[in-house]
């Protein structure tokens, strides 16, 4: 996607001169987005995982490839066996829910000790950027199907006369003429390598002319939403609000909103969503107000071995002072960090919640929407319930 007049991906291999391989990845550092645009090098596994751990790089299916270039990192300084198991075993302790992580470190693994060691790390740069390739693709697929969903509302939506003008209120009014759809966390091309998973959509639409505009959650603790989805948006001229993570549920009451589209990190193969902290709550206000919930996600995403969200999936417990500490721009346009909550009062700090399938009413994903109780014969179809060799 654009940042100003310039295209961009999240990640890249960086080459130095004579050099065969890469011996860098490059990637835009989100914790200092959105006022400051820097791209961090990696240079090797190490400083891949920190990028990894502190939220540099983030988002499921960005995760994913990132693990996967950690991975070809690996092989720049031993292409044993021993070692790239060693990297592998590191990469899949840096974040626990979201998926894709586990999924790119096994095919990279897979690939990669098939072959004699010294076609080793061509081979893993090579993977991890085919990789990249693919979930650009994969996305690109996800916005088309979720671009038909939301012409099917718009539509539904013209032929209903939502509201008497007379009787309805000024943003009423204004919502009327508009699809408002409400997103939570970051689901736009930063948390991929482009387009995004539950943006892709939305992307798609703008660019169709239709008239659109987003309710995006703040996202607290980390603001996701506040600081990357809103720039993302506000980059790709896509009208947006950001509303604190509480609003979503009175918006709906108002009829101000149409739909919801997240993104998640991890699905099972009955269709329990396992997404960002505070997802759960705008499912169960979305079916109370009879709103369509969609999730949008890549198939690495759907994790077909496992069926129970609730007790199934590791929800990362993130450092406490995520919510005692806030960080932003003070009015001298330094960046500073200032203290939420009493010194030494208890924090806890869970990152995901699970929305229980039968919540959602599609899954968007590079094959179609699905229904939860569909999702089993695609994980059937695409053997996404295999075991690792
Ligand atoms: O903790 P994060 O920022 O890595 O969270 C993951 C996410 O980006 C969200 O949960 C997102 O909604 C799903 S990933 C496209």
């Amino acid at each position: 996607m654009n940042i100003g007049q310039q295209q961009f991906r999240t990640i890249w291999p960086v080459f130095a001169a004579g050099q065969a391989l890469p011996q860098k990845v490059a990637v835009i550092d989100q914790t200092l987005l959105p006022h400051d645009l820097q791209i961090a090098e990696l240079g090797n596994l190490t400083q891949m995982i920190q990028a990894i751990k502190q939220m540099q790089v983030r988002g499921a299916p960005l995760i994913g490839v990132a693990a996967a270039y950690g991975m070809a990192l690996a092989t720049l300084t031993d292409v044993s066996t021993a070692a790239l198991q060693q990297a592998a075993a590191q990469l899949l302790a840096s974040r626990p829910t979201a998926v894709n992580l586990r999924w790119a470190v096994e095919r990279m693994l897979k690939h990669v000790l098939a072959l004699p060691e010294p076609e080793r790390a061509l081979a893993a740069w090579h993977e991890a950027a085919k990789m990249a390739d693919e979930d650009v693709e994969v996305n690109r697929a996800i916005g088309q199907h979720g671009l038909a969903l939301l012409q099917g509302l718009w539509a539904e939506k013209q032929a209903a006369a939502i509201l008497p003008e007379a009787t309805a209120s000024e943003g009423q009014a204004q919502a009327s003429h508009r699809l408002n759809i409400l997103t939570h966390c970051n689901a736009g091309w930063l948390a991929t390598v482009d387009w995004g998973t539950a943006l892709a959509p939305i992307y798609l639409a703008h660019e169709a002319g239709l008239p659109l505009h987003v309710w995006v959650d703040e996202t607290r603790p980390r603001n996701q939403g506040a600081s990357l989805t809103a720039w993302e948006l506000a980059q790709h001229g896509v009208p947006h609000t950001v509303i604190s993570d509480n609003a979503g549920g009175h918006l709906m009451q108002h009829g101000l909103v149409d739909c919801v589209i997240v993104g998640a990190d991890r699905v099972t193969r009955s269709g329990d969503v396992c997404n960002k902290i505070g997802t759960y709550l705008k499912a169960l206000a979305a079916v109370d107000n009879q709103l369509p919930f969609y999730v949008a996600v890549p198939s690495p995403t759907i994790d077909g071995r496992i069926a129970d969200g609730l007790r199934e999936i590791p929800i990362e417990e993130r450092d406490g002072d995520e919510v005692s500490f806030i960080s932003g721009l003070a009015a001298d346009g330094s960046r500073q960090s200032v203290r939420l909550t009493p010194i030494n009062t208890p924090v806890a700090n869970p990152a995901f919640d699970v929305t229980p399938a039968r919540l959602v009413t599609g899954i968007i994903t590079e094959h179609g929407c699905y229904c939860p109780q569909e999702l089993a014969g695609l994980v059937a179809q695409l053997h996404l319930d295999a075991a690792a060799e």
